[in-house]
């Protein structure tokens, strides 16, 4: 209790004695001063959860203490001393925020120390109130999907209209563009908002550690199985379950997955009965998952089950709308965090517009964060962005201008390896850098007779 801090503001030593002696012998821990001028000089310099001062002082009084107190540290509790029983100041004291008004001699140590004790639980309510307001805000504003494209338009859509439903939902879209915010808007709009929300990423595990972690398992049921242990799905019950990077998953594991959503149970590793188990599932991948059940590593089956409503988050890339917003957002998140207003020129924002972003959303957050820490000005310019993003439109320009002796058939026809090679030949990339649907993309490969060079493929 030592670290509960009291100041007593009183001209009159007696007074301060008296009050600090009985005051200290509950634990706590005090400091007198005997004028309003260093009790305000105190407040302002150290921390204390509760004041108490006289109102008749030479100088600065109390009710004066009060009031400067109040712009100072408004959730300070200030109980308010006199010696003279007056209706009047004590209701002005209190309607200024005085927390309680004591009469000096007559207030009995008891009602005293019953004051001061009220007062600090006050103030440590009013402490954690503040806290926690923090952290709600905190949370509110990291994990708020920023955007305002007609992509993500639809994708607030689809959330506000699923969120609340039992439905199965999975989440596609590449690496970066916000499936776990996604995931967790569900949750946190649906009924469920009170219940846990547990993720697993299932590429994180090798198979066995991830089927014990899931479903559990039970005590010798394998080396290292001392004693039973609870699955996740188990955890999550009456929430959320997320599944990250579903296409990840084993076949023994799709098949336990299925009976999941099938049968709405679980089994244990080594367990023989089923749990019943009450989860709403939301997966996530960034693999095609159509694609691998054609190739045979994705059950059919599992598939329809999870895919019961897809959202699809387009890449950032096609939602360059986005990015304003975006930077916006993650330069006052870095802000706060380094402790200083920054802005960014508006070259280095159209940089940031035309960039392509392979690594979405995740790598723009980055590379403001990285921007705002390493540069020491207000003002986050094209010098201070990473040469990938600073190079990536002047890369472009510099082959068309080297090459003045080439006629515009053979430019085209360089330029489409080159973004076919930067591409990775993949045609849907390709041919939305391009600009042209990827039949004219096709075609025009044809025409150029354009071939992949061929890869040495190592056994
Ligand atoms: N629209 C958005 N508004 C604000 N922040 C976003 C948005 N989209 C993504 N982010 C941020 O980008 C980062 C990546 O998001 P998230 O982890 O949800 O992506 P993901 O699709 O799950 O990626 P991966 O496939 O790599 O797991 C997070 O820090 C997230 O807060
Ligand atoms: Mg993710």
């Amino acid at each position: 209790m030592a670290d509960e801090k009291i100041l007593i503001v009183d001209d009159e030593k007696s007074m301060c004695q008296y009050l600090a002696i009985m005051l200290k012998k509950e634990g706590y821990s005090i400091k007198t001063v005997n004028n309003g001028k260093k009790a305000i000089k105190e407040i302002s310099s150290s921390n204390y959860d509760v004041l108490l001062t006289d109102i008749r002082m030479e100088g600065i009084d109390g009710i004066e203490v009060l009031k400067q107190v109040k712009e100072i540290d408004p959730n300070l509790p200030v109980i308010i001393m006199t010696a003279y029983a007056s209706q009047k100041t004590a209701i002005e004291a209190l309607n200024m925020g005085a927390f309680y008004y004591l009469i000096k001699r007559a207030a009995k140590n008891e009602e005293i120390k019953m004051v001061v004790r009220n007062a600090l639980d006050m103030h440590k309510v009013r402490n954690e109130n503040v806290f926690l307001k923090k952290q709600l805000k905190k949370k509110d504003g990291t994990r708020k999907i920023i955007g305002k494209s007609e992509e993500i338009q639809k994708v607030f859509h689809l959330i506000d209209k699923v969120a609340d439903t039992e439905s199965t939902i999975l989440v596609t879209g590449e690496s970066g563009t916000g499936k776990e915010l996604v995931a967790r808007a569900i949750h946190y709009q649906s009924s469920r908002a009170n219940t846990p929300f547990v993720s697993i990423n299932c590429g994180a595990l090798p198979e066995n550690l991830l089927e014990s972690e899931l479903f559990g398992h039970v005590k010798g049921s394998f080396t290292g199985a001392i004693k039973d242990k609870e699955g996740l799905f188990k955890v999550a019950s009456g929430g959320t379950f997320f599944l990250d990077e579903v296409g990840e998953t084993s076949p023994a594991i799709q098949v336990k997955l299925l009976r999941v959503l099938q049968e709405r149970e679980i089994i244990p590793v080594g367990g023989t009965s089923p749990i019943k188990v009450n989860v709403r599932l939301v997966a996530a991948t960034n693999a095609d998952l159509e694609e691998a059940v054609h190739s045979g590593s994705f059950r059919a089956d599992l598939y329809y089950r999870l895919n019961v409503i897809p959202i699809n988050i387009p890449p950032l890339r096609e939602r360059s709308d986005d990015i304003p917003l975006l930077v916006d957002h993650f330069l006052r998140i870095a802000s706060e965090n380094v402790g200083r207003e920054k802005s960014i020129s508006k070259e280095a924002m159209d940089l940031l517009i035309n960039f392509d972003w392979q690594g979405n959303v995740r790598e723009l957050e980055n590379v403001i964060e990285r921007s705002v820490i390493l540069q020491d000005g207000d003002l986050v310019d094209v010098c201070d962005l990473p040469d990938r993003v600073r190079l990536f439109s002047k890369d472009r320009r510099k082959l068309v201008m080297d090459k003045t002796q080439i006629t515009l058939e053979e430019l085209e026809k360089e330029y489409l390896l080159s973004v076919l090679e930067e591409t990775n030949w993949q045609k849907k990339k390709a041919s939305s850098i391009l600009g042209i649907n990827a039949s004219t993309l096709y075609r025009k490969i044809q025409r150029y007779g354009l071939e992949r060079e061929q890869e040495t493929v190592a056994l």
